[in-house]
């Protein structure tokens, strides 16, 4: 997906990106790119004001994901949009987690914007695929390089995709309000160190995330009390909510980032953007609040 929004990119052009990215966008950044000549910086998402610092003259882009993945760290589209705009840049955006229900980059100054179909778009773990939208000289190119390089969608998958967004609005507003709920109660639990939800008031960012969100998302992120150990238990004592290295499905499903989709990141990589031995991602599903709550409950128990 990353890649189909670079065309643009040749060797000597520089990349900005936040340093909070989904893995295989990290691979391709810093495996791939090295490779065609292309460089990149990373910044901070939460420190946008060094952000202009790291423009250089052959930066031709800013990408960036919001909220990240699984950091779920925000950063403020209208500012990097208004930087980009100053420095004639693209800036493409990852939108996976957010979905259009909750966030319309392009109203905020981005170029192009992402979305996994294999996330909430489609929401019911069915469809391989995904959309770039954006400015139409830019998409032009993008079409011809997905026209010739492979990742179309086949045209049952895309049928299905266009059912699944007749209902995008009303799952994602249950998977934000299990999500919230979710998150409040593992907050006041005293076996939790941490919960992270952009829709809580203890999140570093909440008045952003209420300034350019119009829901929380259907992702939290918390660590409970015994780190490593402690989390690894409790994903094995879950018994409705699936493991799996996926999100924004009908399900609940966990995710233990450090060993499963972040694994290949050095630990320094990790640590800098808070992934932590002990963190657990948790994707919403649609089911009974009072279900999944139980789960996790009986989960957090089981692990001690
Ligand atoms: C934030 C984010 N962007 C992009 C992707 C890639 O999605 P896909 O596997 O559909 O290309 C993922 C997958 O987990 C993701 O979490």
């Amino acid at each position: 997906m990353f890649l189909c929004m670079a065309p643009f990119l040749r060797q000597g052009d520089h990349l900005l990106a936040s340093r909070s990215l989904f893995g295989s966008t990290h691979q391709v950044i810093t495996q791939l790119f090295p490779r065609w000549g292309i460089s990149y910086t990373y910044a901070d998402l939460r420190n946008p004001a060094e952000w202009e610092s790291l423009i250089q003259p052959t930066t031709k882009m800013i990408f960036l994901e919001t909220p990240s993945n699984p950091g779920l760290d925000l950063i403020d589209i209208e500012f990097v949009g208004n930087l980009a705009k100053k420095h004639n840049l693209i800036l493409a955006i990852d939108n996976c987690f957010a979905t259009p229900y909750l966030q319309r980059p392009m109203d905020l100054g981005a170029s192009l914007v992402a979305h996994s179909a294999t996330k909430f778009m489609d929401g019911q773990g069915r469809v391989l695929g995904g959309a770039i939208v954006g400015q139409k000289d830019l998409v032009k190119e993008i079409r011809f390089m997905a026209r010739h390089t492979g990742p179309a969608m086949s045209p049952f998958h895309g049928w299905i995709l266009s059912k699944s967004l007749e209902t995008l609005a009303v799952r994602m507003d249950r998977h934000c309000a299990n999500a919230l709920q979710i998150a409040t109660r593992l907050e006041a639990h005293k076996e939790v160190a941490w919960v992270k939800y952009p829709y809580l008031a203890s999140h570093p960012q909440y008045e952003l995330a209420k300034k350019q969100m119009q829901q929380g998302g259907g992702l939290l992120t918390f660590e409970l009390n015994g780190g490593y150990e402690r989390a690894t238990r409790f994903v094995s004592a879950l018994k409705m909510i699936s493991i799996t290295a996926n999100l924004g499905d009908t399900r609940s499903i966990v995710t233990h980032p450090a060993t499963t989709t972040h694994s290949k990141l050095s630990v320094a990589d990790r640590m800098a953007v808070g992934i932590t031995d002990g963190l657990v991602r948790l994707s919403a599903g649609l089911e009974h609040i009072e279900d999944i709550w139980k789960d996790v409950a009986q989960a957090i128990e089981a692990s001690k």
